[in-house]
């Protein structure tokens, strides 16, 4: 076949198998396949450079960096909407429509109030080739090569496609997806963001798309700006049919009747929305007819034929009765606020987050002041603003404390940083955190070690350093509270199994500034070993694609204190994370190309590290077992994978089958 046509073939495959994974969430083959299609695209491609079409789903991503986003004027504005907080302004909102409409019976359309941010994609002759947030409405900013990034928008569509199209909808960051992407971006020394709708935003209003491109980002298509010559007449059917034509479209909605299935919809969904993965607000009501809404009109910026019935709000008010802070684990001092508790919207609130001293002196936040605080989903609560209308001359500034409350140590703030910090590291404060951290799931998987039990093995003067926990005994543990028979040798279990994590996780789990887990991966990758990393100089560092002099310097920083080479030392001699060195032999291709599955219980991997021992030696690992995979892995139990192989002719091996296979690529052979 000519290649020109087995590309095209390729694109069509691709965007269907997109369709089926972003939009449906049904998809038909594994990600491995999807990868391997790509994987042909590609190279066809990249022989062809002539066949690359802009709306290649190899395209999405690879746009350079943006000095300044280009002004995007809106052919049709992007309106706002009208609110109400509860039934009686609904039926006030129905009412007029109604007599407007001189009580011709009408529907309303149910959905959603996506919380996030709004965007409007233009198509033409079906390619995307156009992305624009809303701006003031009329004027936004062109966002198109972030938005291209987002898989769940089309950039091409189906040949029945209206030659010009603009649909509208809201960008948002899945909830589920927060919590992880803000604690990265702390051990980044980056600053939290507040909540997934400021993710949302900020991440589609980034001028480097690998950026935007990093993020889970989604969309919900809630309306059209245009379609030129098709014949639409509800929103209802618009929905549809641009449901059809491939974009996202929000299931949750309704075809109202009568203003009492408006109410059941709203009273349904404000006991649900928290579960939702997307941020809500609210539900918005659309009257169906596009006759009708023309009739109706715009007032102002707010179209009279919809309105936004806003759930119950996630604020409310109280009192900021001290501001304390704690030590973080790198010795950051993170000031919060205890209040008085409230209750927002089911929940009590007690304390809430205040980020740092630059972040109260801008809200100008007193000790005493009225607050406003917010709590949204998952979210830690947030001091929005104090009201210092209610002040009455009370109300006390706060300063973060020149002496660490824990160490006595002098705290300091560094030129152009936010944080103030405790030098000392060893701070029991800073070493509980630490400890916490080192043995958490990204780093080095320790489990049955909480922040109590942590105290009181440091209380105990049992460790000193995150080092200690190697040399900890049976005894030891015994000592302390909470501990039974079984409990201790789970804990020295777990230990020990922690030493056969790879170097990248250690590397993590030193809690090094911007050091977080993909940053540790290309580290790693470079310099496998203390050995050859404490020997690597600034030059050597920032020679790692994607390490810049801000990373290369807090690890050299790091390693050329004298504590934590003392760490390092230990850490060493109890051979934590010392496969590695030996693994460094194995030629890194040694599994080029290979595709495995792995399945069952295995004797000497976890499952975290076969895959990282497999990705290490340039081999993939798939979730399912298809036509494409080359070995299946098989440990104890292995289940219904097994079956599938044997079907499918896969190759099947044991754990004891690999091992030899990677052996024979090792100059120094793993034991
Ligand atoms: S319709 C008149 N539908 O709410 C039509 N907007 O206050 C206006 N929004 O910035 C938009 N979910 O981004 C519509 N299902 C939905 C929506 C929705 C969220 C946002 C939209 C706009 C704001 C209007």
């Amino acid at each position: 076949m000519h290649a020109a046509k087995l590309a095209q073939d390729l694109r069509e495959e691709l965007n269907y198998h997109n369709h089926r994974y972003h939009i449906l969430d049904d998809p038909e083959i594994s990600d491995s396949q999807y990868d391997a299609l790509m994987g042909r695209l590609q190279e066809i491609e990249a022989a062809n450079p002539e066949f690359i079409t802009p709306d290649s789903p190899t395209q999405r991503v690879g746009a350079e960096p943006l000095s300044s986003f280009r002004e995007a004027n809106h052919l049709v504005p992007l309106l706002s909407l009208g609110n109400t907080f509860d039934d009686n302004g609904f039926l006030a909102w129905y009412q007029r429509v109604n007599i407007l409409l001189e009580e011709a019976s009408f529907e309303m359309v149910c959905e959603l109030k996506f919380d996030g941010l709004a965007v409007a994609l233009t198509y033409e002759d079906g390619v995307f080739v156009r992305g624009a947030t809303r701006g003031n409405g009329t004027v936004g900013e062109d966002v198109t090569l972030n938005l291209r990034t987002i898989r769940s928008i089309p950039l091409s569509l189906p040949k029945h496609a209206p030659k010009r199209l603009e649909v509208r909808g809201e960008v948002i960051f899945p909830k589920s997806k927060f919590e992880a992407f803000n604690t990265e971006r702390i051990s980044q020394g980056l600053t939290a963001y507040a909540n997934p709708r400021n993710t949302a935003a900020g991440s589609v209003r980034q001028l480097d798309p690998k950026i935007t491109a990093s993020r889970p980002l989604d969309i919900y298509i809630y309306g059209l700006g245009y379609a030129e010559d098709i014949d639409l007449t509800t929103h209802w059917e618009a929905m549809e049919f641009l449901n059809e034509l491939g974009f996202k479209v929000n299931r949750n909605m309704l075809l109202a009747q009568s203003p009492q299935d408006v109410l059941d919809y709203y009273r349904k969904w404000v006991t649900l929305w928290e579960q939702l993965d997307y941020g809500c607000d609210g539900t918005v009501i659309k009257i169906n007819r596009f006759d009708y809404q023309r009739h109706l009109g715009v007032m102002g910026r707010e179209p009279r034929w919809a309105i936004a019935y806003k759930f119950p709000a996630t604020q409310a008010t109280t009192r900021l009765r001290e501001i304390r802070i704690n030590v973080g684990r790198t010795g950051r001092i993170n000031p919060y606020a205890v209040l008085d508790p409230v209750d927002v919207n089911g929940v009590t609130v007690r304390q809430a987050t205040l980020h740092n001293e630059d972040n109260i002196k801008t809200k100008d936040l007193r000790i005493g002041d009225w607050v406003v605080v917010e709590r949204a989903g998952e979210v830690i609560p947030q001091v929005i603003t104090s009201i210092a209308a209610k002040r009455d001359g009370t109300e006390t500034e706060f300063a973060i404390p020149k002496i660490c409350p824990t160490c006595n140590h002098e705290i300091v703030r560094a030129q152009d940083e936010v944080a103030h910090f405790c030098p000392n590291a060893a701070c029991p404060a800073q070493l509980i955190r630490l400890l916490e951290h080192f043995v958490s799931r990204s780093a080095m998987d320790i489990e049955g070690l909480g922040i109590s039990q942590s105290t009181s093995l440091l209380n105990a003067g049992h460790i000193k350093d995150v080092a200690d926990l190697y040399n900890l005994t049976a005894k030891d543990i015994v000592s302390i509270d909470r501990f039974g028979e079984k409990s201790v040798a789970n804990l020295l279990a777990a230990i020990d199994a922690s030493k056969s994590r790879p170097f990248s996780r250690l590397l993590v789990a030193l809690g090094i500034p911007l050091v977080g887990v993909e940053v540790a991966d290309l580290i790693a990758r470079h310099f496998p070993s203390f050995e050859t990393l404490i020997a690597a100089e600034e030059k050597d560092l920032v020679g790692i694609p994607g390490v810049g002099p801000k990373i290369a310097g807090t690890i050299i920083s790091y390693f050329s204190s004298e504590s934590n080479r003392k760490v390092v030392e230990k850490l060493s001699a109890a051979r934590v994370a010392i496969s590695v060195d030996q693994k460094q032999n194995l030629t890194p291709t040694a599994l080029t190309g290979l595709r495995f599955v792995v399945t069952g219980r295995l004797a000497n991997f976890s499952r975290s590290d076969i895959v990282e021992t497999i990705k290490e030696l340039g081999g993939t690992v798939s979730a399912s077992v298809s036509r494409k995979t080359d070995y299946l892995i098989t440990g104890e139990d292995p289940g219904s994978k097994l079956t599938e192989a044997e079907t499918l002719g896969v190759t099947i091996i044991s754990e004891t089958e690999f091992t030899a296979m990677i052996d024979q690529n090792s100059a120094t052979p793993l034991t």
